[in-house]
């Protein structure tokens, strides 16, 4: 596949580093969940919460749509851990948001355990593929409606290792 570099690590770190300066700025004094949507934002979610001065704690949780069943949304959901949302404020930490189908159905799951607030953050945002009306909160980056590569992002499993994010030429 022809893929080219899309965003140093060089870019990469510093659009996380104002984005941190915003996030920083809007938690100030509050006690932040990150909740890191796996596989493929475990790296984006390091280096942000590395970049956060208030105090906070760091959950997992892993998305899978049901087979044959994308377009309607159904996702289940493993959580990694036993962390308590009830009254909390949760930043969900996403490494790509491309239908924002995933989004919903996190944002219901956890609507349900009673959260003090949600918001979202994602590394990339495919502006024109979105289809909800959730608000992305915090984007690093907007994209092209084409697939993505590295820093996390995988293409079929591969891939995640490469510090840099790499564009599908087509
Ligand atoms: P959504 O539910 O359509 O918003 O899809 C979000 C998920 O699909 C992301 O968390 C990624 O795991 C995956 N995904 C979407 N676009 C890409 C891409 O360009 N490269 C790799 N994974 C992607
Ligand atoms: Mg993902």
């Amino acid at each position: 596949k022809d893929f080219e570099l899309f965003l140093s690590e060089d870019e990469i770190q510093s659009g996380i580093s104002k984005l941190a300066y915003k996030i920083n700025h809007d938690y100030a004094g509050k006690d932040v969940i990150f909740l890191g949507i796996l596989n493929g934002a475990f790296m984006f979610c390091s280096d942000l919460m590395k970049a956060f001065t208030s105090p906070s704690e760091i959950g997992f949780i892993k998305a899978a749509s049901y087979e044959g069943m994308e377009s309607t949304g159904k996702v289940k959901f493993h959580e990694a851990g036993q962390l308590n949302y009830n009254n909390r404020d949760i930043i969900i930490v996403e490494d790509i948001i491309d239908t924002g189908n995933t989004l919903k159905a996190l944002y219901e799951y956890l609507g349900k355990h009673n959260p003090k607030s949600i918001k979202v953050c994602t590394l990339l945002f495919k502006k024109e593929a979105y289809q909800q009306s959730l608000p992305i909160d915090y984007v690093c980056f907007e994209t092209e409606n084409k697939f993505l590569l590295g820093y996390g992002l995988d293409y079929d499993g591969y891939g995640r290792n490469l510090p840099e994010v790499y564009i599908l030429n087509d």
